[in-house]
């Protein structure tokens, strides 16, 4: 008398065994289930009910026992019934509650302004490629791509991207040496894994960084050792044998914008092979760059010391997961172990859609333009920020999704800002949110080695929808408007 009911295109578990167990009727038990399913939300207004013939053989219980709760339900009004079109779960019947137990948490704050930081404009998904693409990768996949494949990902993928980043990013590879990852952060959690496996204790980190990135190489058991920052990047002759590795941001350190200099990227390199040490290039967004042609990967410095990795998550969207590791030889074997430990591979059908972009050239149609309208998003916030805040600076080279804005003395301190920003329902983050810190004291930095400039905010200039985008423009230089 318990029951999964199919029959209207989904699946809902109603539990009639207990009911009776208490001694409800059958039809009394059924239109409790019922009842209980619409008011908890597992049954959403419009949802369209089995009919009661189905229903009856679903549950194995009498045809009539089912018109009588369906009408008893509609007369209460959970359920709704016209004529040739059956019976519907009743608009007005929205949940009153949440799921049995959930209690009501704190109200979050409501923002009405997306200017969160790493994160592309979502309304620039490109839908019909996409989905084009999707067809065609279908259409044309060989049957063996559906079972279980290389740890790797799929080749079809592997190839494209090696051609595609060896092209745009000067990354010097080949599919055996490609791996396709859930996103860089579980990359960088299968790379710190590794690295500890070989007997690495510790990381060495840009001063200013992403602070869920640190905590995976934590939960890996690689300690964070932050390096200072200038305004050439990070001071990588303050590594040591402490670290195993060091995870950079060369291209467009996140979130100060600076650009690793051409002596620094050669000595991070040199103390990677002096230590058996490894850079790992994080290259989230290396494709925007405004102002003039992007500096190459530095992982074509020395591939066998240098992990590039790559990601979709700023060119298409945070939500496909898909990123990719360009490895040393050394380390393929072993990532690739704990890869196939950790899920097996990554699924393969956004992997061969996006081979597909890649290889009809629709993924580099859509970075040049994704590149435009970004790079007029930071120019607008630019000419805004200088007509009304004139005193505050934006700092870091004109590339990416985010800008960083020095505060200057007297705006107040960073929280009072924040605070200020959420009461004004912008949605931003400050700068020392990103800053990192170091798991053992000798660590710390004597004062005035970090970046220091005075409270900052990162600003996302690609986040909201452009629609939106004036308007959270304007609600910033009201929050930043010198008084
Ligand atoms: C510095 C940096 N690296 C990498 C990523 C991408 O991470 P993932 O691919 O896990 O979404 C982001 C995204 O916000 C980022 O800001």
């Amino acid at each position: 008398m318990n029951g999964s009911w199919t029959s209207f295109g989904g699946d809902l578990h109603l539990d009639l065994t207990e009911r009776r167990a208490a001694g409800a009727g059958l039809r009394a038990a059924l239109e409790d289930a019922l009842r209980e399913a619409v008011q908890d939300g597992r049954l959403a207004a419009g949802t369209r009910l089995p009919s009661s013939r189905a229903l009856g053989e679903d549950l194995g219980i009498a045809r009539n026992t089912v018109v009588e709760a369906y009408g008893q339900l509609t007369a209460e009004g959970w359920l709704s019934s016209r004529q040739g079109s059956g019976t519907t779960v009743a608009q007005r019947s929205a949940p009153a509650r949440g799921p049995r137990g959930a209690r009501p948490g704190p109200r979050p704050p409501v923002f009405r302004h997306d200017l969160m930081s790493g994160r592309p404009d979502l309304s620039l998904f490109p839908r019909t490629a996409w989905l084009a693409a999707a067809r065609r990768a279908l259409a044309t996949a060989p049957h063996e791509a559906f079972g279980y494949g290389s740890p790797l990902g799929r080749i079809e993928l592997r190839e494209a991207l090696t051609h595609y980043l060896a092209r745009v990013r000067g990354v010097r590879t080949d599919p055996d040496h490609l791996l396709i990852c859930t996103g860089v952060s579980q990359g960088l959690g299968l790379l710190c894994a590794a690295l500890r496996e070989r007997g690495a204790r510790g990381l060495a980190v840009e001063g200013y960084g992403l602070p869920p990135q640190h905590a995976v190489a934590r939960a890996a058991g690689l300690a964070i050792r932050p390096l200072p920052l200038d305004c050439d990047g990070a001071r990588v002759d303050r590594l040591d044998e402490r670290s195993g590795a060091v995870l950079l941001t060369p291209a467009h350190q996140y979130p100060t914008g600076a650009v690793l200099s051409a002596e620094r990227r050669a000595a991070a390199v040199r103390w990677a092979r002096e230590r058996d040490g490894y850079v790992v290039e994080d290259d989230y967004d290396g494709e925007f760059r405004f102002d003039r042609q992007p500096l190459g990967a530095m992982q074509a410095l020395d591939p066998e010391r240098v992990v590039y990795a790559g990601t979709a998550a700023k060119s298409l969207a945070p939500g496909l997961r898909l990123a990719w590791l360009a490895l040393p030889d050394d380390l393929v074997e072993p990532v690739a172990r704990l890869k196939r430990r950790a899920d097996t591979m990554s699924p393969v059908l956004d992997q061969l859609t996006l081979a597909e972009l890649i290889t009809s050239g629709t993924y580099d149609r859509h970075v040049r333009r994704c590149r435009l309208h970004y790079r007029r998003r930071r120019d607008r916030l630019v000419a805004a920020l200088a007509e009304h805040a004139p005193r505050v600076e934006v700092t870091g080279i004109a590339a990416g999704l985010h800008a960083v804005v020095q505060l200057p003395p007297g705006a107040g301190s960073e929280a009072e800002l924040l605070a200020r920003a959420e009461a004004a329902g912008i949605s931003l983050s400050g700068l020392v949110w990103h800053r990192a810190e170091p798991d053992e004291e000798s660590d710390a930095e004597p004062d005035g080695e970090r970046a220091e400039s005075g409270p900052a905010l990162v600003i996302g200039y690609a986040t909201p929808p452009e629609h939106a985008f004036p308007a959270a423009l304007a609600a910033l230089c009201e929050l930043l408007r010198e008084r």
